[in-house]
């Protein structure tokens, strides 16, 4: 089922989440939700804080290039990585990638991450996988680690920076707000 999308500044997205204990069904519907709610929102990538849920859990997809029609992106469900309680191993390099945040919709900054990584995590069956990842997909892995600590991407950002987006988000919101109001 699609979830509702936790939104910035809610308190909870600066909460820590906790290892998943149990590999059981509850854990495999959530997974389903998440991947549900992700495509909704035309996501790469998600953090089950992002709908409320406090357990190490993320998932991403990055879009691979469509043979049948190149101009178009398709997200793959082969593709899906299922990410249980995700430890980062190793971490080298510097990168700048132009990031966004379903918790943040409509912001998009440059953020400097590691360019290469090495995650250990567990699939939705509790075996152990690990994973090396570069460029996009290692940005993706950081990004959504970074909720799984209570952090958010807009956090790197300089203090006039994040000055300035936190004026225009309260803005944004406020427009959205009367718009809720209209109905
Ligand atoms: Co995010």
């Amino acid at each position: 089922m699609v979830q509702e999308i936790v939104i910035y500044p809610n308190p909870i997205l600066r909460k820590k989440s906790q290892d998943v204990v149990k590999f059981d069904k509850e854990l495999h519907t959530l997974l389903d939700d998440m991947n549900e709610t992700m495509l909704h929102y035309s996501g790469v990538g998600l953090a089950a804080v992002q709908i409320g849920v406090l357990q190490n859990i993320l998932i991403i997809n990055l879009p691979v290039e469509n043979k049948d029609n190149p101009d178009e992106d398709v997200q793959l469900k082969e593709s899906l990585i299922e990410a249980i309680n995700p430890v980062i191993m190793k971490i080298n390099g510097e990168q700048i990638f132009n990031e966004g945040c379903l918790s943040i919709p409509g912001i998009n900054e440059d953020i400097t991450r590691a360019q290469h990584i090495v995650v250990e995590y567990f699939n939705r069956d509790g075996v152990k996988q690990t994973m090396e990842a570069e460029d996009f997909l290692a940005v993706a892995w950081q990004h959504e680690m970074e909720h799984l600590t209570g952090h958010v991407f807009i956090e790197h950002l300089s203090f006039l920076k994040r000055k300035k987006f936190e004026k225009e988000w309260k803005r944004k919101l406020k427009v959205k707000h009367t718009q809720n109001n209209k109905l």
